[in-house]
């Protein structure tokens, strides 16, 4: 047993899954991190039948009301039948995204002494950094470390390593705005006014996180896993990576691998958008895997609803379908802590607020 190791068994002694596999003795995947998926839940990677809808961004805000309502209507679809979907021509400079993925990377590189002051644990401290989900719930350990940078309301300045702040600040708006126009559309696709989920989320003061993920090679990436299956919170996350893959979406009850198109956007719908919309567009299962050949980065940015918000079934939509509310109302900030909770651990938070049958 390698010195390493040994403090491994020592619990919380890890605080980066970067220090554990930069270890060059580490040759298996240690107890603690061990995850075996089910033999019938592995991804089917290279099955060209399932890759996820591809929306042009550019066709989505043209100012031809034709070709609007043409990606409108694919977009209702994508929402619908795969909760998933890739966007292109959305404008955000390749190099903006790459400076982005750059300076987490060398935010993680920081030595770990230098991190210590962002390791929190409350779940919304504007900047905190950790490794795994939850070290005090987890029951297998992830193998992954994360920084979470709360962007909006308020832009939190998180000043190394040197860069960051400026690049974090660009992207986070202009992220934002194309997840602006994104929501629109979703809102035109359910035969709503344009700004009507906007007005009713209170998105002007709406959460927008900065989530970053590092995913160092694994030695025996079967045995390990950088994120299991989740769902995302909000009502819909932007997620771009650096050239390495590793996201799967459940689709019609089979794992499939979500290859982007570089400089895309990787977009999910969230729970806030199942509930709205009473079930029709779906908060898709997904996770994120590892490997063995580099390390993966990936940066997932959530927008949501203002955390005092209620989120409840959408009144226009649950007449217009003849449908009562299958959910109750629940603030955006009691529904983030009741998904931390060991009572969520890895069960669909949204049962939690689905109501009974009778
Ligand atoms: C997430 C997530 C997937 C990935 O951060 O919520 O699902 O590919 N990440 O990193
Ligand atoms: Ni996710």
């Amino acid at each position: 047993m390698t010195s390493m190791e040994a403090s491994i068994g020592n619990e919380s002694k890890v605080a980066s899954i970067k220090t554990l596999a930069d270890s060059a003795a580490l040759t298996s995947v240690p107890s603690e991190y061990t995850y075996t998926k089910n033999p019938n839940d592995m991804g089917d990677a290279n099955d060209p039948e399932h890759s996820i809808p591809i929306i042009d961004f550019a066709l989505l805000t043209s100012a031809y009301p034709d070709q609007r309502a043409q990606m409108i209507q694919k977009l209702g679809r994508a929402c619908q039948e795969w909760g998933f979907f890739q966007v292109i021509n959305h404008g955000v400079p390749e190099s903006l995204m790459e400076a982005m993925v750059d300076a987490c990377q060398r935010f993680f590189e920081l030595p770990e002494e230098e991190k210590k002051e962002f390791q929190t644990r409350n779940l919304l401290d504007p900047i905190k950094c950790g490794t795994s989900f939850n070290v005090a719930i987890d029951k297998v350990r992830l193998w992954r470390d994360y920084l979470k940078v709360i962007a909006h309301p308020e832009f939190n300045l998180l000043y190394k390593p040197a860069g960051y702040g400026e690049v974090s600040l660009e992207f986070s708006k202009r992220t934002r705005a194309v997840a602006t126009e994104i929501l629109s559309g979703i809102s035109e696709s359910l035969g709503l006014e344009a700004d009507y989920i906007a007005k009713a989320m209170n998105w002007d003061r709406g959460l927008q996180i900065l989530a970053a993920n590092y995913y160092p090679a694994c030695p025996q990436p079967d045995l390990a896993i950088g994120i299991p299956p989740h769902t995302d919170h909000g009502l819909v996350t932007l997620l771009i990576q650096n050239d390495m893959c590793g996201l799967e979406v459940k689709h019609n009850d089979k794992w499939v691998s979500v290859n982007s198109a570089p400089g895309s956007f990787i977009v999910n719908v969230g729970d806030q958008m199942q509930i709205l919309t009473n079930d029709k567009y779906k908060s898709i299962w997904h996770r994120a895997t590892v490997n063995n050949t580099a390390t993966r980065i990936s940066i997932a940015v959530p927008h949501g609803p203002a955390l005092d918000t209620p989120t409840l079934p959408i009144p226009e939509l649950l007449e217009k379908e003849g449908e009562t509310a299958k959910y109750i109302g629940m603030t955006y900030e009691k529904f983030m802590e009741l998904q931390a909770s060991p009572a969520a651990y890895m069960v669909p938070c949204l049962d939690h607020l689905r109501v009974k049958d009778n």
